[in-house]
């Protein structure tokens, strides 16, 4: 027997996006379930970036959706670019009178997930999406199997994506599960926590000979930084000894302080967008509908930026059955993806060595770097896309 829930709003995925997009159509009295194939303890401590735009702190915060943002997230109001045995600092506050927060994404998670369950919200974990029926009618349902493998059908007034960049209901929306623009790189990050007080206060992104480094924070006694790498790299097959001696060398002229690594994971680098975002009563957000590599800390607030417009646009259709903000969601979508695109790509080619590069690729990539740095026009461009563009819809 299948089990059948009636609902406004189907979401996939218990990430980032679906949650907080869950938790803002709540607020304006539309209901939604929420699944997702995880369990909650996966979805809390699977470790991911922690760059959060002013932006998106706003919205977490003003919306209610995390209040441990403000009080246990770093503000930066800057950025070190390292080439060349010096650093250079991007002053963020300076340049566009803004400033980014240091708050890892499963924290984040935490609060979202922790604010749905207290309100009562239909949030099932362990559920798993297999296909997404029906986007051009106005039933559009979700055919999934419950924790327990029984059937499960959802069937509502529309039905979201939010389900990763290994999307289930991308095939509904793109009419391929894959389809789309996409770029792979020729390297990988090698990212590592170690137990040692931090090396600086902001981020350093640093290009150098060896490759690129990032040096980022945790905690007072907890880092995050990582390496270029081989994309097939095997973790476990370079001791802490050489991992220290790798970033050392790669932040030359800046001295880490080290201590020992706990946990070592290798981040595969992609760009990727879907042909499609909407068919009918179906939308794509997030990595569903977008991945971006690191470098940019674009990732969550791209998703987040998809939320405010399809929240806007579904609180039209389905409180005022108007049409028009969800027939533009896609342009208006792709506007911002495509910035965000292009600037995580920009920041990946400009300070990361290919395994081809030349002697005169190397060069003109520290000229970019200089053009950049010592201009106050470059310094502020890398300001306005790092701190994030205006919000549309807000
Ligand atoms: C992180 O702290 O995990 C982090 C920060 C900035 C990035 C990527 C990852 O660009």
């Amino acid at each position: 027997m299948t089990d059948t829930v009636r609902t406004q709003v189907a979401i996939i995925g218990a990430g980032p996006a679906g949650l907080l997009l869950s938790h803002l159509l709540a607020k304006a009295g539309i209901e939604s379930v929420v699944i997702d194939s995880r369990t909650r303890d996966e979805i809390e401590h699977t470790i991911r970036a922690g760059i959060l735009e002013q932006g998106t702190v706003e919205i977490l915060s003003e919306s209610g959706a995390s209040d441990r943002v403000r009080t246990v997230g770093n503000r930066h109001e800057g950025v070190e670019l390292r080439f060349a045995g010096e650093g250079h600092r991007i002053d963020f506050e300076a340049l566009v009178g803004r400033a980014v927060w240091l708050f890892p994404q499963h924290e984040a998670l935490k609060d979202l997930i922790a604010v749905r369950l207290a309100e009562g919200q239909d949030l099932r974990f362990n559920v798993t999406a297999q296909r997404v029926e029906g986007a051009e009618t106005d039933r559009p349902r979700v055919i999934a199997t419950d924790a327990e493998g029984r059937p499960l059908e959802i069937e509502a007034d529309f039905v979201v994506g939010a389900d990763g960049s290994r999307s289930v209901a991308r095939a509904a929306v793109s009419g391929s599960s894959t389809g789309g623009y996409f770029r792979e790189y020729p390297f990988a990050w090698f990212g590592i926590l170690c137990e040692a007080p931090p090396s600086s206060d902001e981020l350093i992104y640093s290009n150098s000979p060896n490759g690129f480094a990032l040096i980022s924070q945790r905690s007072a006694t907890i880092q995050r930084m990582y390496l270029q790498c081989d994309p097939d790299l095997d973790p476990n097959a370079m001791s802490d000894r050489q991992i220290w001696d790798d970033l050392q060398s790669r932040v030359d002229g800046h001295t880490l302080i080290e201590g020992p690594i706990f946990q070592r994971d290798v981040l595969r680098f992609r760009s990727f967008v879907a042909h499609e975002l909407l068919r009918g009563r179906v939308a794509l957000i997030g990595d569903a509908a977008h991945t971006v590599p690191p470098t940019g800390a674009k990732g969550m607030n791209l998703a987040v930026a998809d939320v405010v417009l399809l929240n806007n646009a579904l609180q039209a259709l389905l409180l005022d059955d108007d049409s028009r903000l969800l027939e533009a969601f896609p342009e208006t979508a792709l506007k911002r993806i495509w910035k965000a695109q292009h600037f995580s790509w920009w920041m990946t080619s400009m300070l990361h060595v290919g395994p081809d590069a030349t002697d005169f690729d190397r060069l003109r990539q520290v000229g970019e770097l200089r053009s950049v740095v010592e201009s106050e026009a470059g310094r502020r461009y890398l300001a306005e896309a790092y701190t994030g563009w205006p919000l549309e819809g807000r």
